[in-house]
């Protein structure tokens, strides 16, 4: 088992990965909170799947379904949620699991943020995505007019991975989270272009998740370090926008890490073979590296525009220097679209 602590001035997090973790969590929930109440938050697919298992684990868990998709990260669920808890009693020692991939963990993370000022969370996250970023280092929210818009940070008690679940998905390739993955052997750990086996995915899970901690741990409240995270995600953003959500995550994100490759090395910055590297481990994993034919990098602008963490005209803009090292550049949208061409 590895076990990974998160230390942060708002707390800690204790991150347990391990083959096989799920049909135990029952057991280590219950003797590590003896005297709670759990309920759990989980989406319609995944209560299909693991449903059975997890109430038969938990007798008398007060179950919490929401249909699953992004479009459920909203407030009125949020307000049903904390409905259910309040019927039943549930307080602040009590315990909520957010069963799930990172909507869940998003929205329950939320909920147990603000149900009576803040109860336990446990996040158990079922998607790569969840396990190596969304379900580790606090940030929790719903979508309001734009995408994460409300939320809080918040961090999880317990994060608890068995990529053993990933085993429902039907692919390597349907698999949501592979270009973070590549995202962080890019800009943390050159080592775990080594391990990419899309068959073997726990010392990738366990890299991942320790190099997402290293950077929350350095700034937990995302104002300088943490922005490293965004590389590849101005562009990405931007091209999920204009392209109304019709790419997934990984793939807008794919595509504007190797634009912003092409910044990088327009301003001499990174080496040809560096971008390269990249390239080619986003296309072995099925991902695209160039824009859609009906879009142009000009469009983009009016959504760069609108990121949320510009200050100003200024976009810190994430550049790969070398593998493992990074710069924060700050940049002009109208100055980024041109260096991307
Ligand atoms: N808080 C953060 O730091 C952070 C970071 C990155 C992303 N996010 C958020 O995460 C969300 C995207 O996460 P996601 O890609 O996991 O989306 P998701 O939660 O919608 O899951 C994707 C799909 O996979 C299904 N699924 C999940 N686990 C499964 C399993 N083991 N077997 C079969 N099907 C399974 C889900 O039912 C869903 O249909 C976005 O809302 C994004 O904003 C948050
Ligand atoms: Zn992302």
């Amino acid at each position: 088992m590895a076990t990974i602590n998160l230390k942060t001035p708002s707390g800690t997090s204790k991150i347990l990965i391990q083959e096989g973790l799920f049909s135990e969590i029952g057991d280590l929930l219950k003797k590590d909170y003896p005297k709670s109440r759990f309920a759990i938050i989980t989406d319609s697919n995944l209560e299909s799947i693991y449903g059975k298992q997890l109430k038969e684990m938990f007798p008398g868990v007060l179950f919490l379904t929401i249909p699953a998709g992004e479009t459920s990260k909203n407030f009125e669920r949020v307000i049903s949620l904390c409905e259910h808890l309040l019927k039943k009693e549930f307080t602040r020692a009590d315990v909520l699991i957010g069963f799930g991939g990172g909507v869940i963990t998003d929205i329950a993370g939320f909920v147990a943020s603000i149900y009576m000022r803040g109860m336990k969370y446990i996040a158990v996250p079922t998607s790569l995505l969840g396990m190596v970023d969304a379900a580790i280092g606090g940030k929790t929210g719903i979508d309001f007019v734009a995408k994460n818009i409300i939320g809080t940070f918040y961090l999880a008690e317990q994060v608890l991975i068995d990529p053993g679940v990933l085993k429902s998905f039907e692919g390597p390739k349907k698999m949501p989270g592979m270009g973070e993955v590549i995202k962080y052997a890019a800009i943390i750990d050159k080592t775990l272009f080594d391990h990419f086996d899309p068959f073997e995915l726990e010392p990738v899970i366990i890299k991942s998740a320790q190099a997402k901690v290293n950077v929350v741990e350095q700034d937990f409240r995302e104002s300088g370090q943490r922005h490293i995270l965004n590389y590849g995600h101005t562009f990405g953003h931007a091209i999920e926008a204009a392209t109304d959500y019709q790419l997934t995550h990984d793939q807008a994100i794919s595509i504007g890490m190797v634009l912003a490759n092409k910044v990088a090395q327009n301003l001499g910055k990174q080496n040809k073979e560096v971008g390269d590297k990249i390239k080619s481990t986003l296309q072995q994993f099925g991902l695209p590296c160039d824009l859609p034919s009906d879009l142009q990098l000009n469009p983009l602008l009016e959504y760069m525009k609108k990121d949320k963490k510009r200050t100003g005209n200024i976009i810190h803009f994430v550049i790969v220097t070398d593998f493992g090292k990074t710069e924060i550049l700050p940049m002009k949208p109208e100055e980024l679209v041109k260096l991307a061409k």
